[in-house]
């Protein structure tokens, strides 16, 4: 059942859980992704980022990710993540994906503002949601830079928030994309001025190497989303590995059976960590 990332959002945002937002680049990854969430009966969210589709273009990775959250036996968002170009984004919004990013992080406030204005505008053409971000995460999503974490002001959010309407702030708490050197200690502090200061969903990205137990600390506290993309990428690559190992590859659809499961035990040990687990039936 395809939804709209808003609806999920708030309604987790009347208890303490959060919805997994799953990076995927290929088929096998959407089905893995999807196995897990049916088998636990939890909401989820299939996302992209534009920076990845050179590898897996839109209109071939999109529709594909909109057809498997219309057949999907649970609520499935479709999310189009870190949009840098409205021309992308509005070609998300033109295949049926139910949520954007804008992501201006790297741009001056004002000019984030600007351009997340006019995001929201054009999403509301679709009723499609949106989200953006403040601060900056660090590293990046394809892993191509090493940006460096710049904590996000409460008091700048509040202004974004009032000018821009978004329905989701991404924020920056010492989070980074891709795998950390070291064990990252989020900044809890920050997180609880920023919630006390908006009262909209909060996005925690680089969810990739966060423990358990401060996943469970943001989600009791206002983050909303949480987005993994290199543990699923990670993963697949793991399972694929082993079983070439175990010699339990044999042929291409063995090869196709392994990435699936990397991808479903991937998203089924962050699905019980979020807390997501029969959350589905608050949307029937
Ligand atoms: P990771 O690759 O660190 O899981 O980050 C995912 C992400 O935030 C996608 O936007």
């Amino acid at each position: 059942m395809l939804v709209n990332m808003k609806q999920l959002l708030i309604e987790a945002q009347k208890e303490k859980w959060a919805v997994g937002s799953f990076s995927v680049a290929n088929m096998e990854m959407v089905l893995g992704v999807i196995k897990a969430a049916e088998e636990t009966n939890s909401p989820i969210i299939l996302q992209i980022a534009e920076v990845r589709l050179k590898q897996s273009p839109l209109e071939i990775i999109g529709p594909l990710m909109i057809a498997a959250a219309k057949n999907a036996k649970v609520p499935v968002a479709v999310h189009f993540d870190h949009g840098l170009t409205l021309e992308k984004i509005r070609l998300a919004l033109d295949l049926g994906f139910t949520s954007v990013m804008f992501d201006g992080s790297h741009l001056p406030l004002e000019e984030n503002i600007i351009k997340t204005i006019e995001t929201v505008k054009i999403a509301k053409e679709y009723s499609a949601c949106v989200e953006a971000e403040i601060g900056c995460v660090g590293g990046s999503e394809d892993g191509s830079e090493d940006i460096a974490i710049n904590c996000t002001s409460p008091a700048e959010a509040v202004k974004f928030v009032k000018e821009t309407n978004v329905d989701a702030l991404a924020i920056a708490i010492g989070n980074a994309h891709g795998n950390y050197k070291q064990t990252p200690h989020l900044r809890f502090d920050i997180l609880e001025k920023v919630k006390n200061s908006v009262d909209v969903p909060l996005v925690l990205h680089g969810g990739t190497g966060i423990l358990p137990e401060e996943f469970v600390k943001c989600r009791e506290n206002g983050i909303k989303k949480i987005n993994i993309a290199t543990a699923t990428f990670d993963s697949v690559q793991q399972n694929v590995k082993a079983a070439y190992e175990s010699r339990k590859i044999n042929g291409y659809y063995d090869l196709h059976a392994a990435e699936i499961e990397g991808a479903y035990k991937n998203a089924l040990k962050h699905i019980e960590i979020f807390d997501c687990a029969n959350k589905a039936q608050l949307f029937i």
